[in-house]
């Protein structure tokens, strides 16, 4: 009497669209999360928040994480000591250090490099985060690192 055959196969093609369904929802859960930042900061540092305000002003999220040993943060996330800044950042995979601009880390997590992630070494005085906001970076590169500690230009700002 109940055609066993025929809602097996209804079954199984429910379970398709479903699990379907479920890895859209996944894919796109992906492309959100992509431009949440995590970044590592200094309980006493200043700078390190406005440039998160800049971050939150082109569509990141940003979670702030206090600690006051930033250099044991660093090493652990490979972040070589002489291309080092104030606050350390983690977004999808990448690390970034110090003011980098918003339009660098959007390029980063399109073209994804095979790099550690990028820095601003130092606390350039006309980045995001350090100029009165309004004002285009100017005077200082951002570079690309690994960690063996290779670093290439990736946008130099003149
Ligand atoms: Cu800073
Ligand atoms: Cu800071």
């Amino acid at each position: 009497m109940i055609n066993l055959p025929v809602s097996k196969s209804a079954w199984t093609k429910l379970i398709l669209a479903s699990v379907a369904l479920l890895m859209l929802a996944c894919s796109t859960v992906e492309k959100v999360s992509a431009t949440e930042i995590v970044m590592y900061k200094d309980p006493n540092c200043g700078c390190c928040g406005d440039w998160a305000k800049h971050l939150q002003a082109e569509g990141f999220t940003v979670t702030e994480k206090l600690s006051n040993e930033m250099e044991r943060v660093k090493a652990e996330y490979g972040v070589p000591a002489q291309l080092a800044s104030c606050h350390t950042a983690i977004v999808d995979g990448y690390i970034i250090e110090g003011h980098v601009p918003a339009d660098d880390i959007k390029r980063l997590l399109k073209e994804r490099p095979a790099v550690t992630g990028l820095t601003a070494p130092g606390m350039p005085m006309q980045s995001p985060g350090m100029q009165p906001s309004g004002l285009p970076p100017k005077g200082y590169d951002v570079l690309s690192f690994d960690k063996q500690g290779n670093s290439h230009v990736y946008h130099s700002y003149k």
